[in-house]
């Protein structure tokens, strides 16, 4: 049993958002050496975390307080490296921004015109999002703007956000026939457009949404699937003119007002620990005040598919997102899962932890029409594909996915590739493993949820001080 919370949608004290409900010896250990990460497996996981904000949230928070007229505060955002590149954009394009003493963000907006003339380029490090939704920004804008990233932004493809800016009257430009970074942008006036974007993609979606707000016009923008819904229900919450129905949206020139927000955990962060619980025996876990937008939720509903014990309660919203408590708990009977079509574009971020978990159940698993993640940090079917081979899982590789052929997962060293989401899902799945597990280059993890070692530790029961830190 969960005790229940001990204060409102904020963690009970300054302390680690994580506590521990474990009495006596722990099952397993783990820590970071040398940017690796070691578990001795099978950990067994009880207490209640309070995430860290939505990357997703996090980054449209400060997008749109940086545009809105007057000061909004912050709380919660992500303290990834991706939502890093976010600010640091922000502060190349002048605007003014504050960590308060409470931890919040104080951002003062002054309206789309408040945007100054970047003297540098943007450096937008590992994050697609801040890259393409920026583009969409900066479309709109009377400067010359250059976005740059990594090595691994630098593969990823940016026609997408080209051609339809390009479409609305901004000269923006890539490499190798505009499709990769760096990006080289002109903006200035731009026209409404209808537009069928060619991939079922949120942050193509964001992008035309800010500069459908800066065009002069009705923007129409259909899209191929339906994909998260943030930015139409934040700026709608904000008083932007907009409306959208299933994969469609209209927006109007309009503005965000300033606003105050607590941002929710993040669920898809959330689905990592929610994996491990479900693999570790004698795991029951409370992840307090995520977000629970229902465009994220395809997670739960996949979990409860493959017979994982999950429950949900919604408690409020903020700013138009809904938030609230999940529970998981241990689930030695978990079955196989199919993947595709609709599916594919809601679970996105969630295909590695659910291939990992998937490599658990002994029946074959099929994920497809994914071509989609071959474009994201790495290739991740490929990176996939390597690694679930590596301890033990046979797998069958398609340009679209794959299949899992099925008959367990076992306990052995996998590398990171330098995604993110690859070095946690490993460490979810194989922390139900007996035996010692090695998750090279485990810093990645810093990009997205950095206190991910330390809030497994301490659900373990293992002291997050000899755990250490990813950066
Ligand atoms: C995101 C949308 C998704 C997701 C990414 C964050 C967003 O990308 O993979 O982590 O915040 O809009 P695509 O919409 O490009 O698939």
């Amino acid at each position: 049993m969960i005790d229940s919370r001990v204060s409102g949608p904020e963690p009970p004290d300054a302390g680690p958002n994580a506590r521990s409900q474990r009495k006596g010896a722990n099952l397993g250990h783990m820590g970071i050496e040398g940017g690796s990460l070691r578990i001795e497996g099978p950990l067994s996981l009880r207490g209640e975390v309070w995430l860290p904000g939505d990357k997703s949230i996090s980054h449209r928070a400060l997008l749109f307080a940086s545009v809105a007229d007057g000061v909004s505060s912050i709380s919660n955002l992500s303290s990834g490296d991706d939502v890093l590149a976010t600010r640091n954009f922000l502060s190349v394009v002048g605007v003014d921004s504050s960590v308060e003493d409470d931890g919040a963000t104080r951002i003062a907006g002054n309206g789309f015109a408040g945007f100054l003339q970047p003297t540098t380029a943007i450096d937008c490090g590992n994050s697609g999002t801040t890259m393409r939704i920026g583009a969409g920004l900066l479309a709109g804008r009377p400067h010359f703007a250059v976005l740059n990233g990594d090595s691994s932004l630098r593969k990823r493809p940016m026609s997408r956000v080209i051609r339809p800016l390009s479409a609305m009257g901004a000269e923006v430009t890539g490499t190798d026939g505009n499709r990769f970074p760096p990006l080289v942008i002109r903006g200035g006036s731009l026209k409404g457009i209808e537009y069928e974007v060619e991939v079922a993609s949120a942050q193509v979606k964001g992008a035309l949404i800010l500069a459908g707000l800066q065009a002069s016009g009705e923007t129409t923008l259909r899209l191929p699937a339906i994909t998260r819904d943030h930015s139409e229900r934040m700026l709608l919450a904000l008083g932007c003119d907009l409306d959208s129905h299933e994969n469609e949206v209209r927006v109007r020139p309009s503005q965000p007002c300033a606003f105050d927000m607590r941002v929710p955990g993040d669920i898809s962060s959330a689905a990592f620990l929610m994996a491990a619980a479900a693999v570790c025996p004698g795991s029951h876990i409370a992840l307090r005040s995520l977000s629970l937008n229902p465009s994220r939720l395809a997670i739960v509903d996949a979990l409860k598919e493959m017979g994982v014990e999950v429950e949900t309660a919604v408690e409020g919203s903020v700013v138009g997102e809904p938030f609230g408590d999940i529970e998981v708990s241990h689930s030695p009977k978990l079955s196989a899962i199919d993947v595709s079509g609709s599916a594919a574009a809601l679970l996105i971020d969630e295909i590695p932890v659910l291939a990992c978990l998937a490599a658990h159940v002994p029946e074959r698993s099929s994920f497809r029409d994914l071509t989609e993640l071959r474009g994201k940090e790495s290739d991740r079917i490929a990176v996939l594909c390597e690694e679930l081979q590596r301890v033990g899982v046979e797998v069958k590789e398609f340009e679209d996915g794959f299949e899992l052929m099925g008959g367990g997962m076992l306990a052995g060293e996998i590398g990171s590739h330098g995604d993110h989401r690859i070095a946690m899902a490993f460490a979810s799945a194989l922390a139900g493993c007996q035996g010692l597990s090695i998750v090279t280059g485990f810093e990645a993890a810093a990009v997205s949820y950095p206190e991910f070692a330390r809030d497994l530790a301490l659900l373990a029961g293992v002291d997050p001080v000899e755990v250490g830190q990813v950066r």
